[in-house]
């Protein structure tokens, strides 16, 4: 059973990681988490009580804390998804977004590689031990209406926060090339699916249309996105962290564009179908009269879209869920768990704008 230290295990993508993980007996997990806003013990009810899983308040940043979390746990990997991810939130605020994802990444890569020198050389553990570094498609920049990311497209971030996470996918190549240390980096596409935080598009749009609250649409709502069901991405993680060659970076993604209009109207033909007595209640025809379009985010992304052959033809990923299915799977999700969602909407954040832009 490989011991595997997950961070930022309390979030949206991280959790779904551990309960994938512990589901699948795979493995004993101990998750370091710091509890942002972001992070959601509630998202890890479903296996809280397993022997097999264990939880840690920290921050990445905290040095001694994370040197402690190697010395007694000795992990055989890590998989690093600890980050602040929220675009509009690193316009308004980067410094967090800076401390958390290049300063909190570095101190993870200097403990790992000082537990990861100190087992027997020429031992199991040694040759075993991996750091994968959980990154995003938002490194590359932007796209025009044609192509795709590999592997090899050069990094042009645009924002606070891929600029803070390209770095720590540079600090993650760095350690690997000065000090060998065992490590993989996969750049993923947006993802969707349940235990969401409803600061992202999808989550929001749901819990405002159940509101009657407007669905903010920003710009003319024709940038695109590749979406990719969340739990096909912690199948991929687990593969990479088996199968992927050192030092490599994988891309995934789902082969799921959409415009951000379209996803709107997806979400709202799925509500009109699954909830016409909330639509009669909030007096509306249908939950597309309330898209609403907003003034832009600033420095918008036009489009992303991955080709993610690398991570299929040698490690035979695919995802499992096409986006009309896995859509209507996270409405229906989200309209069967709001002991998840509404503790969030009313002590957290309750959907207003972030990011520097009008409200409507
Ligand atoms: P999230 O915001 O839902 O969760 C982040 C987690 O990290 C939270 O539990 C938070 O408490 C924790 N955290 C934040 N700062 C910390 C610190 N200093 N120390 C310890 N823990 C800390 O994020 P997510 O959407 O689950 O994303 C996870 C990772 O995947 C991130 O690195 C993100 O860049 C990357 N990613 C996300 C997406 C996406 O669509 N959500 C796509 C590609 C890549
Ligand atoms: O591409 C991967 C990235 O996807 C991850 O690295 C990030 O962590 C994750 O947050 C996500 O970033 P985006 O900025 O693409 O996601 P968000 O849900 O914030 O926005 C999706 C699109 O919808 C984007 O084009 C902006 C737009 N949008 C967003 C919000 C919150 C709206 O039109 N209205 C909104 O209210």
């Amino acid at each position: 059973m490989r011991r595997i230290l997950v961070t930022g295990g309390a979030g949206f993508i991280g959790s779904a990681v551990i309960r994938h993980l512990i589901r699948n007996g795979q493995a004993e997990v101990l998750n370091l988490d710091k509890l942002t806003y972001a992070g959601n013990l509630a998202s890890l009810a479903s296996v809280a009580d397993d022997p097999r899983y264990r939880f840690v308040q920290a921050d990445i940043c905290d040095r001694a804390a994370v040197v402690r979390v190697f010395e007694e746990f000795r992990p055989d990997a890590v998989m690093h998804l600890a980050a602040e991810s929220h675009v509009d939130r690193s316009i308004d605020g980067p410094s967090a977004f800076i401390q958390t994802n290049v300063v909190g990444t570095a101190t993870l890569l200097e403990a790992a590689t000082a537990f990861w020198r100190s087992l027997p050389e020429g031992s199991g553990q040694r040759a075993a031990f991996r750091f994968l570094h959980i990154s995003t498609d938002e490194v590359y920049g932007t796209l025009g209406s044609e192509g795709l990311f590999t592997e090899c497209t050069p990094y042009d971030p645009r924002s606070p926060y891929s600029a803070s996470k390209a770095a720590s996918d540079h600090l993650v190549m760095a350690w690997h090339h000065t000090y060998g240390l065992p490590t993989l980096i996969t750049n993923c596409s947006n993802n969707y699916g349940p235990f969401h935080f409803p600061e992202k598009l999808v989550p929001l749009v749901i819990l405002n249309a159940l509101d009657g609250k407007a669905l903010p649409i920003y710009g003319k709502g024709d940038n695109i996105r590749d979406w990719l069901y969340v739990e096909d991405h912690a199948r991929a993680l687990c593969r990479v962290l088996e199968c992927g060659r050192l030092g490599e970076t994988y891309n995934v993604g789902g082969n799921n564009e959409r415009t951000n209009l379209e996803v709107v109207r997806a979400i709202c033909d799925a509500l009109d179908r699954l909830q016409p007595a909330r639509l009669a209640a909030l007096g509306l025809r249908s939950f597309h009269d309330l898209i609403t379009f907003v003034q832009d985010r600033p420095g918008h992304d036009k489009r992303y879209a991955i080709d993610a052959s690398k991570l299929c033809g040698e490690l035979g990923w695919r995802a499992e869920e096409s986006f009309d299915t896995g859509i209507v799977k996270t409405v229906t999700w989200y309209l069967e768990n709001d002991w998840w969602w509404r503790p969030i909407r009313e002590q957290k954040y309750a959907g207003q704008r972030l990011g520097g832009g009008k409200a409507g």
